[in-house]
């Protein structure tokens, strides 16, 4: 497969997407492309969409019509099998981190290793160290996830996601439910991966700080489509009614709440 992308061509392209469940059409002929090496954030409303986007950029869901490119490929009509080298490339942090229970902190990271890598423990060990590191949980290794808070589990689930080293990592929601200082921190944790590892994120969140403290470049998801998008500091002062619209909501609801909202909450997933 090829996974070279010239300079300047997108490294995953979504090509007039629609997905619908039942009547219900979700994405109406979304278009969107994802520059190398940058942080891009689709922002929207609940329910608009978001999550559904990110789902078709790895294959976990399927389009009624229009075209997944990911890192050269055209994926849109790949089997499971054929999605798994993808998905070494691309990791997705899921909203809920998604860790393992009954596994340590260890196991968790090491799983996909597990899954993709046929290395010795030692190997193993060291990456996992590795992980944990870039994240901020030094020698938590032996912790399980009960044992921590909901920062720390976001954290595990960004550890897990790199173990493979990825060329592109997926965010959903990574800051709903954790307060300011935890949401901060992952802000802070989502750049310096990004620099360090010369990744290219794509977030998906409704919180405008998260949104402005780590994009370059931001789509807003409205009716099914990017409705406007732009670099960060375009969006920040931009005109279209779309985004004065979101960015109004958004801040008053960022007034209305704690910040300490339950994960799947209030903006549901
Ligand atoms: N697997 C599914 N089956 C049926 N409806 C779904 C499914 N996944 C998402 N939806 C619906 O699609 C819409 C968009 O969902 P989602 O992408 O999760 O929104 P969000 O922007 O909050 O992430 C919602 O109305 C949701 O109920
Ligand atoms: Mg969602």
């Amino acid at each position: 497969m090829s996974v070279e992308t010239p300079d300047g061509n997108p490294i995953i392209e979504l090509r007039g997407l629609r997905k619908a469940f039942g009547n219900h059409r979700v994405l109406r002929g979304l278009d969107l492309r994802v520059p190398a090496g940058k942080t891009l954030t689709i922002l929207g409303g609940s329910g608009s969409g978001k999550s559904v986007c990110l789902k078709h950029m790895i294959g976990l869901l399927k389009p009624e019509s229009g075209r997944v490119l990911v890192l050269g490929e055209d994926i849109t009509d790949h089997t499971e099998h054929q999605l798994v080298p993808v998905r070494t490339r691309v990791s997705m942090v899921f909203q809920s981190a998604a860790l393992f229970d009954s596994l340590t902190v260890y196991e968790n990271v090491a799983y996909p290793l597990r899954e993709h890598r046929d290395w010795k423990e030692s190997r193993i060990a060291e990456r996992v160290r590795e992980c944990l590191e870039a994240v901020g949980l030094a020698g938590g290794e032996r912790l399980m996830p009960a044992e921590l808070s909901g920062g720390m589990r976001k954290r595990v689930g960004v550890a897990r996601g790199i173990a493979l080293e990825p060329r592109v990592i997926l965010y959903d929601e990574p800051t709903t439910g954790l307060d300011p200082a935890n949401q901060r921190r992952i802000g802070e944790l989502i750049g310096s991966l990004q620099e360090r590892l010369q990744v290219t994120s794509v977030v998906v969140t409704h919180e405008l700080e998260l949104c402005f403290s780590v994009s370059d470049r931001v789509a807003l998801l409205k009716d099914g489509r990017i409705a406007v998008e732009g670099t960060a500091a375009e969006m920040k002062v931009s005109e279209h009614p779309a985004v004065r619209s979101f960015l109004a909501g958004a801040q008053d609801s960022a007034e209305a709440g704690s910040g300490e909202a339950s994960e799947g909450g209030r903006y549901g997933s």
